[in-house]
Parts: C-alpha cells; sequence; structure tokens
C-alpha cells in the first residue's frame, strides 16, 4: 500500500510546533524524552498536538551541551528522505546531532561521520573503507560463521548449566572479535588488548552518546551526570591509546592503502578506529539483538519456515553457505529488512537546510529556512502507516518478499538512505551497508542451521532490545552446520 512520494496538497505553509521558552523550554522537553514520556511518545504526542508530521520541536540534550536545541522534524516517510538529499542538506559536525563530542575522543580529528561530502577528506576515508570491506570480502562468511557457531555453542552450555543464557553480552564479545577478524584478519581478543576491547570500546562509545541515553539512574543523579556537561575525555585516554595501537598494527595493510589515497597514516588509523568500533561494533551491539528478538517473539511457525528455506537452500549449494545461496532466501532476507524497518538500530538523522527549501508530508508543504536543523527520528517515519498500511507498527516476517513486497524497499531507511539505493563519496549513506545486511542473514542461517527452534526472553536496555535464550531445540535435519 506505498502512497506516492510525489505530488503534495495546497499552497506551502509554516511548520507548526513550539519551542516553548529559552533554556526552561528545552529542559522541559527533556525530561519528557527522557524520564516522562519517552522517546517514542515524545514525537508521537507532538505529532498529534500539532496536527502535522512536519513539526518544530526541541531535541535532547539542550542546555548547556547543544548550542541550539531547535529542530524542524520530519516524521514521516514521504518528507524523511529530505535528510538524503545533499543538494538539499549539510551534514557538517551533526553525526551525533545538535551537540559534538570533543574531538580529543577522536586523536583531534573530525572522523567521516562528522565530515560533509563536500570536504575532500570525506571521499579519501569513504574511498578508504569501500576498498577495505572489498578486500575483506571473501573472509566474511567463513569468519561469521567461526566466530557465531562458537558464541551458540556457548549460549548451549550456559543454558545446560543455568537454564538461560544473557544473550547480549556473548553477541557484544563475539561482534568485536568478529570485525576485528574480519577486517584484518586479526581477532582483538589473541593482542595485547587481550578480552579488555569490548568494555573499552563500550566506555569510549558512552563518553559519546551519554547526552542521548538513559542508564535507568534516578533522574536527580542522570541530569547533572550524563545530559548537562560532557564527561571529561581524559578519564578514557588509556583506554583509546589501547584501542588505537590495536588498530595501527592488525590495520597495518589497510593503512598502507590509506596512504595512496593521500591520507596520513595517523588521520586514516583514527577513522579506522572510529568505523570499526563506533560504527561498526556499535552497530552489531544493537541490530542482532534486535534480530533475535523479533525472531524470537514471532515464535515457532516463522522458525519452521525459516529452517525449511535455509536448510534447503544451503543444501543445493552442497552444503555450504554461500552468497549465491544467501541470494535465494528470500524470507530470511525480508526478516533482516523488517527488523531492521521496525527497530532501526541508528535512530536519529540531522542535516542543516543548504537553502531555504520546501519539504512535503503527506498533508502538505511546509516552508524551511537556510540555516534551520532538520531532524528524523526514523521510527516514526519507518512505521509510516501511509506507506506499511494496518500492520506498519508490527513484525510481518514476509512484508518485503515477492515483487509486491519490494516495493516496499524504498521506504526502509536504516543506513541514511533508500534501501533501494547505494553509499557512495559523495553521499553520506552508511558504506557498511552490504556488509550489514549479509551479517544480518549470516546470524539467522547460523540459528536455523543449528537450530529447529528457540525460545528467549526479551526486554528493553540502554539502546535497544535485551535477549536471554531460555531453550534452543538442535536441528534434527540435515545440512546442519
Ligand atoms: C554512517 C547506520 C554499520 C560505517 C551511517 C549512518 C547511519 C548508519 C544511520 C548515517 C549517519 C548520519 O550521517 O546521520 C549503521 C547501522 C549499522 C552500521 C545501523 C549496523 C547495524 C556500519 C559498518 C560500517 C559503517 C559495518 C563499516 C564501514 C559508517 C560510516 C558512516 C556511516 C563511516 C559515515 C558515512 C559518511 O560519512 O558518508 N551508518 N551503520 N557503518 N556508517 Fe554505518
Amino acid at each position: 500500500m506505498a502512497s506516492s512520494d510525489q505530488g503534495s496538497s495546497g499552497a506551502p505553509k509554516p511548520v507548526p510546533g513550539s519551542y516553548g521558552l529559552p533554556v526552561i523550554g528545552a529542559v522541559r522537553d527533556r525530561l519528557d524524552f527522557y524520564y516522562f514520556q519517552g522517546q517514542d511518545k515524545y514525537f508521537e504526542s507532538r505529532v498529534e498536538r500539532y496536527g502535522s508530521t512536519v513539526v518544530r520541536i526541541n531535541v535532547p540534550p539542550g542546555p548547556f551541551m547543544a548550542k541550539d536545541p531547535r529542530v524542524v522534524a520530519v516524521l514521516d516517510a514521504k518528507s524523511f528522505p529530505v535528510l538524503f538529499d545533499m543538494d538539499k542538506v549539510e551534514k557538517k559536525n551533526l553525526f551525533t546531532g545538535t551537540y559534538m563530542s570533543s574531538t580529543s575522543l577522536t586523536g583531534g580529528y573530525r572522523v567521516c561521520s562528522y565530515l560533509d561530502p563536500s570536504e575532500p577528506t570525506h571521499t579519501k576515508v569513504k574511498q578508504m573503507l569501500f576498498n577495505l570491506l572489498l578486500s575483506r570480502k571473501d573472509e566474511v562468511i567463513p569468519t561469521f560463521r567461526s566466530n557465531f557457531s562458537s558464541l551458540l555453542a556457548t549460549v548451549e552450555s550456559e543454558l545446560a548449566k543455568s537454564g538461560k543464557a544473557a544473550f547480549n553480552k556473548l553477541n557484544d564479545v563475539t561482534s568485536f572479535d568478529f570485525i576485528g577478524e574480519a577486517y584484518f584478519g586479526v581477532r582483538p581478543s589473541a593482542t595485547n588488548l587481550g578480552s579488555s576491547g569490548p568494555t573499552k570500546a563500550a566506555k569510549w562509545l558512552i563518553w559519546q552518546l551519554h547526552p542521548l541515553v538513559t542508564l535507568g539512574l534516578p533522574m536527580v543523579l542522570e541530569e547533572p551526570l550524563l545530559h548537562t556537561f560532557h564527561l571529561p575525555p581524559f578519564l578514557i585516554k588509556g583506554d583509546y591509546k589501547a584501542l588505537y595501537n590495536y588498530y595501527s598494527t592488525a590495520g597495518k595493510q589497510a593503512l598502507d592503502m590509506a596512504e595512496t589515497l593521500g591520507l596520513s597514516r595517523e588521520e586514516a588509523c583514527h577513522n579506522l578506529l572510529f568505523a570499526t568500533t563506533f560504527n561498526s561494533y556499535g552497530g552489531l551491539k544493537v541490530l542482532f539483538p534486535g534480530l533475535l528478538a523479533n525472531i524470537a517473539n514471532a515464535g515457532e511457525k516463522l522458525h519452521e519456515r525459516l529452517v525449511a528455506e535455509i536448510r534447503g537452500a544451503v543444501a543445493e549449494a552442497g552444503g555450504k553457505v554461500t552468497l549465491a545461496a544467501l541470494e535465494k532466501m528470500e524470507l530470511t532476507k525480508s526478516v533482516v529488512w523488517e527488523s531492521l524497518r521496525l527497530d532501526p538500530p541508528v535512530k536519529f538523522q540531522y542535516g542543516h537546510a543548504k537553502k531555504d527549501l520546501e519539504i512535503a508530508s503527506h498533508d502538505g508543504v511546509f516552508q524551511v529556512k537556510k540555516g534551520e536543523m532538520l531532524f528524523g527520528y526514523q521510527p516514526c517515519a519507518t512505521k509510516d502507516a501511509r506507506v506499511f498500511g494496518s500492520t506498519a507498527r508490527e513484525f510481518v516476517p514476509d512484508r518485503f518478499v515477492g515483487d509486491e513486497g519490494s516495493k516496499l524497499l524504498q521506504y526502509v531507511y536504516w543506513s541514511n538512505g533508500r534501501e533501494t539505493e547505494s553509499p557512495s563519496v559523495d553521499n553520506k549513506q552508511c558504506p557498511g551497508k552490504n556488509f550489514v545486511v549479509l551479517v544480518g542473514r549470516l546470524f539467522v542461517v547460523e540459528l536455523f542451521l543449528r537450530y529447529d527452534t528457540f525460545t528467549a526472553t526479551v526486554s528493553t536496555e540502554l539502546l535497544g532490545a535485551s535477549v536471554n535464550f531460555t531453550s534452543v531445540t538442535k536441528a534434527t535435519s540435515g545440512p546442519g552446520s
């Protein structure tokens, strides 16, 4: 039931909404966002109040970390893609939104995520990442399989011991090692970093994301500690140095290649660290629990269908998990996209209007002035009932299967671009797009080569789902893993 992107009704109107009183309005809204309403409600209630999916609101963190919390929010599938249009928005220094972490957390450099495509370094770093991923493409499947089959073996032994197995913790350790091995051929845990990599990485991530999260502590503690001032970078200097040492040694080949693109070794290494630890590891930390949660909640019927599809395609490929076999798995592919649609791991996107703009929603056209900050809350756009119908808020495993289903892929925005488009040095779409969809599929494949079905409990934590396995039923038919 996809609605058209073209056409808009009526003459351009001013954007409705209100920022409230300076400082007080922004702090009040921040409390609504974290404590009184929660994220989804915060945006949905304002859409309702002003009767518009393009609306003026404050976004967190506000005072005193952000100079200006005022944004024009685009909260439907039709207006959201203005954020992907590099002729219309500038994406400089706004990766984390209305505040920017100190560059002393990234070696003094503004790394790729903070660069606009008009900046020459953006092209060089993004090209380095494309080259790196391409050079390692044959390593992804075997490396994924060895790391995640060992994770599942641990799940089984923990289930045997205590009747449950906490997935997120195991995923953190495994994803960190998997990414290092897949990109550089060196498992971080086998180097001087030892088992400390994921903890050091998580700490460094918190230093950058604390303005945007709640740890579930009382408001009187979190407000001054997390939401008002930046945590001092010197406290994690040692952790960052240890991570940097790993990348500068393990990433030698990638750094050699970066030099041929005109990057200094040092700037390339800080970028490798960021792309690997923040973008990739931070992404997989949220992606796999979300995917697992949706599959667990969908229950045994879906599991049976996935088992049949996955084992059938792998048997046809001579018992091997190959790219060609993965391509044949229509339901598996759809399940991964549906999870990325329903629970996009990165929920906020920003861009400054490059010029005076007219932005069309389903209901009207709105005027925005040059320099204003545009903001998209992705879950509102990708759960738009005008595109995804009455099941927009549900997990529908088959949603993207077949010709009709694949027409909806243009409305899947998790990569900061349409799923039907590709990242390039000229846009800000995620360079890991294909890698992420591939590992998502491999995750589902690994599960259902090994298990006929499983059960798990699902709750919410810092950035997404938290999943505990409670039982697994080992595979009763081939091809097995
Ligand atoms: C950019 C999501 C994995 C590298 C982005 C953006 C999103 C995103 C939404 C755009 C941010 C913005 O500008 O507003 C994700 C998710 C991932 C993931 C959800 C995993 C589940 C990866 C991986 C890589 C990567 C595996 C490894 C290369 C980057 C980089 C950028 C980026 C370097 C900046 C792109 C640019 O400046 O043009 N990602 N990403 N990401 N991502 Fe990913």
